[in-house]
C-alpha cells in the first residue's frame, strides 16, 4: 500500500511516515497541495491523507482536483479541533473519512486500513476478478509481473520457480492468458504425480499396438496442447530416462508417438515449474544440465509470501471473495488485528496456506467481519513488525522536540533545523509543551 501524507507541518509528515513504515506501509510526504498534485501525477498512491488547511492549495482544493482527475483514491482529511464544519463539508465533497488532530497513530492506521480495504473491495468488484488478473502490490512482484508480461507474447520457454504454494500455477496461467496462444488450451501435467511407466505415454501418446494393451491410438499431451500451452509442473521430478527424451524434443521441436514412425512438430508453448532448486539438482547430477539450460530461457522466480507482506491483505480479500462463494459465508471485511496477525506470520506454505487459514475462518466465523478469534492459529509465530509506539501524535511530537533540544544542548535554532521547522515554530512548541 502506498500512502501520500499532505501537511505543511513537517513534524506530522515525518511522524506519519515513521508510524506507517513500522507497519510496512510505504509512505511519502508532500508539504502542500501543489506538490501533492505533482506526486500524484508521477506515481500511483492508494490513499491520500491530507490536512484541511494549508497555505496555497488547501486540502479541500486538492480533494476537488483528485475528483476531477478521476483518480480513484480515497482521501482522509485531517482537521484541527474546531474545524468540524469544514471536515463535514469535505465528506460531502467526497472525502472518504476525516480525523481530528491530535489523534493516536493507531486511530490513523485504522482509518487508513479501512479506506484501503474499501478501495480494494471496490476495485475487485469493478474488475470482476478476471482470471487473467494477477494480484500483487509488492514492488518485487510487480517487477516480476512486468517480466511475465514481457515474455508472455514470445515463444520462449519459461521456467517458474518458487516455494510450494507461492503461485507457480497461477503465474503459468497468467502468462498463458497474455500469450499469443491464449485462445488455445492450457494443459497442465504434474510430473511428480504420474507413475514413471505411464509418464512417457501421457506426454507423447502412442500408436495402436505400440505395446500390449495399446488397443487404439492415444494422443499425448504435447499434441493435446497444440495451439495452447503445456504446463510441465514439478519438472524437477522428471525421471532421468525421460530427461534425455525431453531434451531431444526441445532440440528438434518434434515428438514421436510411442510405436510411431513420423515426427510430429510440437506446436505448444512450454512452461515448466518446480519448487526444487534445479541448479542444486544439476550439481548433484540428478537433473541434466543441458535440459536445465533448455528450460531456463526465461526465468520467473516467485517470492515467498513472507517477503511480500504488502500482498497479504489484497490476496486475502480476493481469496475471501472466492471462499464466500464456495463456503456460503459472507465475510465482507477483516479486522485490523486479524490483518496484523496475518502480516506477522511466516507462511511456510505461502498463499496456499493463507487460503487454508481463511477457509477455516469462513467455517468458524458467523458474521461479516473476519476477526482474530476466527483464525485457527498455527503454532508459534513471531511478530516481525515492531509494535508501534503508543501515544498520540502530540506525545510523539513532544518526544521528538525534547530529543532534538537535548542533542543540541538547548540550542533552539539547531534543534529547529534538525526537526525541519522554523525557529518561531519551535519556540511556540516549547511554550505549548512546557519544555522550558
Ligand atoms: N496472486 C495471487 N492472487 C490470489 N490468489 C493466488 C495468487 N497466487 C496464488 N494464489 C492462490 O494460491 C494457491 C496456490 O497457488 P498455486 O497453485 O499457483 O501455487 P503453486 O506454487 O503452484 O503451489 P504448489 O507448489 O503447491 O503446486 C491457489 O489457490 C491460488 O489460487
Ligand atoms: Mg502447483
Amino acid at each position: 500500500m502506498n500512502v501520500l501524507v499532505v501537511d505543511d507541518e513537517k513534524n506530522i509528515r515525518e511522524i506519519m511516515i515513521k508510524v506507517l513504515k513500522l507497519e510496512n506501509i510505504n509512505c511519502a510526504g508532500a508539504e502542500n497541495g501543489l506538490s501533492a498534485q505533482r506526486m500524484l501525477q508521477e506515481k500511483s498512491f492508494d490513499i491520500v491523507v491530507s490536512d484541511l488547511k494549508m497555505p496555497g492549495m488547501s486540502g479541500q482544493e486538492l480533494l476537488e482536483w483528485i475528483g476531477k482527475e478521476g483518480l480513484n483514491i480515497p482521501v482522509i482529511m485531517m482537521s484541527a479541533f474546531g474545524q468540524a464544519e469544514d471536515a463535514v463539508r469535505a465528506l460531502k465533497q467526497g472525502a472518504f473519512d476525516y480525523i481530528v488532530k491530535p489523534f493516536a497513530p493507531e486511530e490513523m492506521l485504522h482509518r487508513i486500513r479501512t479506506a484501503y480495504k474499501s478501495k480494494m473491495m471496490e476495485l475487485q468488484l469493478d474488475e470482476k476478478l478476471k482470471d487473467d488478473s494477477y494480484i500483487t502490490h509488492s514492488p518485487g512482484m510487480l517487477k516480476l509481473k512486468e517480466r511475465m508480461l514481457r515474455v508472455a507474447p514470445t515463444p520462449s520457454m519459461v521456467l517458474i520457480t518458487g516455494e510450494s504454494g507461492s503461485g507457480k500455477e497461477v503465474s503459468a496461467r497468467f502468462i498463458h492468458k497474455n500469450s499469443q496462444v491464449s485462445n488455445g488450451p492450457f494443459i497442465s501435467i504434474n510430473i511428480g504425480g504420474i507413475p514413471e511407466n505411464l509418464l512417457e505415454s501421457e506426454l507423447f501418446g502412442y500408436e495402436k499396438g505400440a505395446f500390449t494393451g495399446a488397443e487404439k491410438r492415444k494422443i499425448g499431451l504435447f499434441e493435446t496442447a497444440a495451439g495452447g500451452t503445456l504446463f510441465l509442473d514439478e519438472i524437477g521430478e522428471m525421471p532421468s530416462s525421460l530427461q534425455v527424451k525431453l531434451l531431444r524434443v526441445f532440440q528438434d521441436k518434434t515428438i514421436r508417438r510411442l510405436g510411431g514412425i513420423s515426427d510430429i512438430p510440437i506446436n505448444a508453448r512450454i512452461i515448466s515449474a518446480t519448487n526444487k532448486n534445479l541448479e542444486e539438482e544439476v550439481k548433484k547430477q540428478t537433473f541434466r544440465e543441458d535440459l536445465f539450460y533448455r528450460l531456463n530461457v526465461a526465468r520467473i522466480e516467485l517470492m515467498p509470501l513472507r517477503e511480500r507482506k504488502e500482498d497479504i491483505l489484497a490476496i486475502s480479500i480476493s481469496l475471501l471473495k472466492k471462499l464466500n462463494k464456495k463456503m456460503g459465508s459472507n465475510i465482507r471485511t477483516i479486522s485490523d488485528q486479524a490483518i496484523e496477525w496475518l502480516e506477522s506470520y511466516d507462511f511456510p506454505g505461502n498463499i496456499r496456506e493463507l487460503e487454508n487459514i481463511l477457509e477455516r475462518a469462513c467455517i468458524f466465523s458467523g458474521g461479516t467481519e473476519f476477526v482474530l478469534k476466527d483464525l485457527d492459529l498455527p503454532g508459534n509465530f513471531n511478530r516481525s513488525v515492531d509494535k508501534i509506539e503508543r501515544g498520540t501524535i502530540q506525545e510523539m511530537e513532544v518526544k521528538m522536540t525534547k530529543k532534538a533540544l537535548h542533542k543540541w544542548e538547548g540550542n533552539r535554532t539547531k534543534a529547529a533545523k534538525e526537526l525541519g521547522i522554523s525557529r518561531r515554530t519551535i519556540l511556540n512548541k516549547i511554550k505549548e509543551f512546557n519544555l522550558e
